[in-house]
């Protein structure tokens, strides 16, 4: 079975490299976060993968909340899938504080997004229940992925070892979640990361600007 490739933009890309990936990748395994802006014009273009926001607001629905835009709004726009407390959100937003994460969350599901919820080394406090909406039923529509802030953007992954013994703490714990493995995910890493045991999928940041090496890694996926 083929695994979910996130695709993080974060704060970059530009319509005219949207364009080439609408125009060249066909696969459905692809989910691309884009900067919020770019969100309908990739909905509404005849294209192959699904989209992600890469956060929501912690205000529900509509309402006097100036620059902020709900998880209803990024459902009606096209979305399916959000990401929630990566830690470059967590770091530079008062928002993202377990509480904060908790709201996020529940709006996601209310909204019938597919949260993707990023844990650091702190995982534990996940483990911990400090997560309160994680209660079965919600479940399985969540994807959980771990992301050490010792990787992230600096071409230093985990061992095998770490990875697999992360994932399999939180599918202890969650055995209906999925559970993706981020930091400095790229071509050359991608088949090792993928073989690894728990791992049903990864998010790419960097590597996910360059068309030709997602291509590459989505190959690599088809071809588990
Ligand atoms: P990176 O970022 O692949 O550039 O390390 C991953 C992420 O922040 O999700």
């Amino acid at each position: 079975m083929n695994k979910m490739i996130v695709a993080n933009w974060k704060m970059n890309g530009s319509i005219s490299l949207l364009n080439e990936f609408i125009n060249s990748i066909k696969d459905e395994n692809l989910i691309l976060a884009i900067p919020n802006i770019y969100i309908a014009y990739a909905a509404l273009a005849n294209k192959s993968f699904k989209l992600a926001a890469q956060d929501c607001s912690v205000f529900d629905g509509y309402g006097p909340h100036t620059g902020e835009i709900s998880a209803s709004m990024l459902k009606e726009s096209g979305t399916e899938y959000v990401i929630i407390g990566h830690s470059e959100r967590r770091s530079s937003s008062n928002f993202d504080s377990p509480d904060a994460i908790d709201i996020k969350l529940k709006n996601a599901i209310n909204a019938q997004l597919n949260p993707i919820l990023c844990v650091d080394e702190n995982f534990e406090t996940l483990l911990n229940n400090q997560i309160k909406l994680l209660i079965d039923d919600n479940l399985k529509n969540i994807t959980i992925a771990y992301e050490p802030l010792s990787a992230i953007g600096t071409g230093q992954i985990p061992s095998n070892e770490d990875i697999e013994h992360v994932l399999n703490r939180i599918k202890i714990k969650y055995n209906k979640v999925k559970t993706l493995y981020g930091g400095s995910v790229n071509y050359n890493n991608i088949s090792n990361i993928l073989n690894i045991p728990n791992v049903d999928g990864v998010l790419i940041g960097g590597a996910s600007l360059n068309l030709q090496e997602i291509q590459s890694i989505l190959g690599c996926n088809k071809s588990l």
